[in-house]
């Protein structure tokens, strides 16, 4: 199930033989920097299975992201439901990504999360779509920035979901887009 497409990347539903991307990506140490925990292979084949089902029943969640030119699955883009309370309110619309390091440094992610906020307020009609990261995860804070999502300090938070043993990873920045700046940003390019 294909959920979107952009100039150079294609955003859809995870396939089977997309397993061995989605394990690296949850166990490598350079992807895996600001996350407390990694996953083998059996843990990332069950998350997969897991986002497969939420995409089919929602059509929000982590949806695999595919290069056109050659369609190598290159890591995963998101429009999805947080759930993070107390910290967020249940179902606030985030954009998030993860990809294999081969792929940094191309611009894929924030051409892909651009296409995902042109769904989330061009089609969907969402009012707000967030994104966060550890305070000092500053190649992700970049995708939000290039997307001209605007740090909001006063919704800054803790992770809840961080364990203790990590206090260096629970402190997160939270960068906000709205409707109407979006559309705004759109009117002026
Ligand atoms: C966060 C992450 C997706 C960012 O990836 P990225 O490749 O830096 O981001 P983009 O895809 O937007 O690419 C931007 C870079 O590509 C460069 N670029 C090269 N060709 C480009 C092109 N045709 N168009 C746009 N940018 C291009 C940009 O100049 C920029 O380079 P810079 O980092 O040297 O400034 C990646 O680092 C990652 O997966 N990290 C691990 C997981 C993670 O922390 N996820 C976030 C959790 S909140």
């Amino acid at each position: 199930m294909i959920i979107a497409e952009s100039e150079r990347t294609v955003i859809r539903n995870w396939r089977p033989d997309d397993l061995d991307l989605f394990w690296l990506i949850n166990s490598d140490e350079t992807v895996m920097e600001f996350f407390p925990a990694r996953r083998n292979r059996e843990e990332s084949k069950a998350m997969m299975d897991r986002l497969t089902q939420m995409i089919e029943t929602t059509g929000y969640g982590f949806f695999a992201l595919e290069r056109k030119s050659d369609n190598v699955t290159m890591g995963f883009m998101g429009l999805a439901l947080t759930d993070l309370e107390p910290a967020l309110p249940k179902g606030l619309p985030e954009v998030g990504w993860r990809l294999a390091p081969q792929y940094w440094g191309s611009g894929y992610a924030t051409e892909a999360a651009e296409r995902l906020l042109e769904l989330g307020f061009g089609e969907r009609g969402l009012a707000e779509i967030v994104s966060f990261a550890v305070q000092g995860n500053t190649r992700s804070t970049a995708v939000m920035e290039r997307l001209g999502m605007v740090h909001d300090l006063a919704r800054d938070f803790d992770h809840p979901r961080i364990p203790d043993t990590h206090p260096q990873l629970k402190r997160h920045v939270l960068y906000s887009m709205t409707a109407d700046l979006w559309q705004r940003r759109r009117d002026n390019r």
